[in-house]
């Protein structure tokens, strides 16, 4: 066996290798090895997909008999959506797979730490030389003790391979080099604590191994390296919990009546360092979506352009996960709500790199086809729904190809002069998601130009606008607004839309008041809404207030107002200039509003909605009583 760069013994294994071997290696140990769940989960409202292996599992770890017994293993698809706007660097996943192995009340620490120990390093296994592992521990406090004992646990490991694993000091010990040194660090909550997965639920202490990747250590990022570093040596490989308390609404922290193992083990990520591979955008799962992308844009990844890399990336990384989320054996199709609002922004998203690249084609087809050949063998549910698959991604691909040719429209009437000033070309970008690079392109092919220094000042621009909103002090300010009333007024721009989606866009708000304790909205309607209505339109307000979308404030003319969509109050006499609330993503926002704020910075501080009363005014007119927080009781 020879060692490859990354010091593993064996470097062929393959993802679906190391998946088969990891299930195999616990199998042995006695667990049973469940199928993945669905990527969509069944009974939490709290969150919009299956984040973590221990999530299908949490009634179990809280003390609820698994009908297969209390050692369980899986490999379980995950999404993870907080980081959509991260993916084109190396590292971010939107789906990903996850490994993992539970003791539910059975074994706890020196099982979990010795197999872990054995499934990385034993030649049977993978053959991880343990001179490139390092090991960090919970520190202890006010909450749980520091981990002394999973920390010796380790040390006699590493010693009888005849390794020295010193307890080091972040920031002070040097991490061990061949056979001395430190190898094991404590740290705190923020490191070592994993859970809940919501609110509330199973959580606790958690050990986690790294791989030394050996890549030298950026003096910038501190005087010494550690595994929690940030410079990129280290790369967290494994993440055993020990999971003995339980987070309680009232913030507390308090032991289980089980003491539970949860562990976690990013597959890609894993396969990378076995391959020797920087990054996981270069194991094999993913060199057949950028060969067909290289057919597509006649460009090739990995050839020295960072732009072209990143959207290889962004595309294999979305589309894949737009395929999971569709295929899922409870798959949902793209929508402007919740789960399918996610899959829509993941295609787009997708759709707008391609254009990056330069390809003219639809490419949602091709890559589905490839990503289904890639996994279907070992997810049959994408071979199963093959079709749904295709069938919703080309819609969505078309559906976001026509917003682009309005867009195209615009750019005509903007080139006539061969001069897009920044705003313009901003305003291509933000309204239409065309690319700087789209726009540039566009503009060279007509003998034009295009002003780029414009473009970055007009985005800057937009974000200080923005962190301006969020921060409450833009206009008018926070300080006289109650928060109570700040909420309720986001919550009447959410109402608002939400009529007009549910009733029809002829909806138009009539008048709005609000005191500390509710929010009043009057609107035209020709008749009663009924329940159905009305829990129509209180779910689609929840939905957006559980997507915690950001809101964010614009300056323009009205008549730009109007073009992108803002509901305006009509009997209102407006300025030159006005500010316009947007609601949610740039490119398709939920709600655009001219309006003096002031507004939450994201819709999840609202908590809840709940519609207490819709009533007459008068002929044509209705009014709706509401309140948010957490207490929907009220009223
Ligand atoms: N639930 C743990 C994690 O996701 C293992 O890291």
């Amino acid at each position: 066996m020879s060692e490859n760069s990354n010091g593993a013994r064996e470097n062929s294994m393959t993802v679906t290798e190391l998946r088969q071997k990891f299930l195999d290696f616990f199998k042995e140990k006695g667990h049973i090895i469940i199928p993945s769940a669905s990527l969509l989960p069944e009974n939490d409202p709290t969150v919009l997909f299956t984040t973590a292996g221990m999530h299908p599992l949490v009634p179990y770890l809280l003390g609820h008999e698994h009908p297969l017994g209390n050692r369980l293993a899986s490999a379980q698809k995950c999404v993870r959506t907080d980081d959509i706007e991260d993916v084109g660097d190396n590292r971010h996943l939107t789906f990903f797979e996850m490994l993992g192995n539970w003791s539910l009340g059975d074994y706890f620490k020196p099982e979990t730490v010795a197999w872990s120990y054995e499934f990385l390093t034993s030649k049977d296994w993978l053959a991880i030389d343990p001179a490139k592992l390092f090991i960090s521990v919970f520190e202890g406090d006010e909450d749980a003790p520091q981990d002394e004992e999973t920390a010796q646990i380790w040390q006699s490991k590493f010693e009888m391979d005849g390794f020295a694993a010193e307890i080091g000091v972040p920031g002070r010990d040097k991490p061990a080099v061949g056979k001395k040194g430190a190898r094991i660090y404590a740290y705190p909550k923020k490191n070592n604590w994993w859970g809940p997965a919501g609110q509330t639920g199973p959580c606790g202490p958690d050990t986690e191994m790294f791989f030394d990747t050996g890549l030298k250590h950026d003096a910038a990022f501190g005087k010494v390296c550690h595994p929690n570093c940030d410079c990129g040596r280290f790369v967290e490989i494994w993440n055993d919990v020990f999971m003995e308390y339980e987070k309680t609404a009232d913030g507390k922290i308090l032991p289980l009546k089980q003491k539970n193992v949860d562990t976690g083990m990013g597959l890609e990520r894993m396969a990378a360092m076995l391959q020797g591979r920087s990054n996981v955008f270069e194991t094999e799962v993913f060199q057949g979506i950028f060969s067909a992308l290289s057919v597509l844009s006649g460009k090739i990844y990995g050839y020295g352009s960072d732009i072209t890399d990143r959207s290889f990336r962004i595309i294999a990384d979305h589309l894949r996960a737009a395929v999971f989320i569709i295929g899922d054996e409870r798959g949902v199709a793209p929508s402007n709500t919740g789960q399918g609002y996610i899959v829509r922004r993941l295609i787009r998203r997708a759709a707008r790199e391609a254009l990056r690249l330069g390809i003219k084609e639809p490419i949602t087809q091709i890559i589905a086809q490839v990503v289904i050949g890639e996994f279907g063998v070992h997810y049959r549910e994408l071979e199963t729904n093959r079709g749904r698959i295709s069938k919703e991604m080309s819609q969505e691909e078309e559906k976001f190809a026509k917003t682009l040719e309005k867009g195209l429209k615009e750019f005509e009437a903007m080139s006539r002069d061969k001069l897009i000033s920044g705003k313009e070309a901003f305003d291509l970008f933000q309204t239409y998601g065309f690319p700087l690079e789209l726009t540039e392109e566009l503009i060279g092919e007509r003998g034009g130009n295009l002003d780029v220094a414009g473009f970055d000042e007009e985005f800057k621009k937009h974000q200080e606008l923005s962190r301006t909103a969020s921060s409450g002090a833009f206009k008018g300010g926070l300080a006289d607004h109650s928060i109570e009333t700040t909420k309720l007024h986001t919550a009447t721009h959410l109402l608002h839309r939400a009529l007009k989606n549910v009733l029809g866009e002829e909806v138009r708000q009539k008048g709005s008041n609000i005191n500390p304790d509710r929010l009043r909205f009057d609107f035209t309607a020709p008749e009663k809404m009924t329940p159905e209505q009305i829990a129509a339109v209180e779910d689609m307000v929840n939905d957006v207030i559980r997507r915690d979308l950001p809101v964010h404030c614009e300056e323009m003319t009205p008549e730009e107002a109007k073009q992108r969509g803002a509901s305006a109050y009509f009997e209102e006499k407006y300025g030159d200039r006005v500010s316009v609330y947007f609601i949610g993503d740039e490119t398709e926002p939920f709600s655009v509003e001219i309006c003096g704020g002031p507004h939450v910075a994201r819709t999840g501080e609202l908590g809840s909605f709940k519609i207490l009363k819709e009533e007459a005014v008068s002929a044509g007119v209705r009014r709706i009583k509401a309140v948010v927080g957490g207490d929907e009781g009220q009223g």
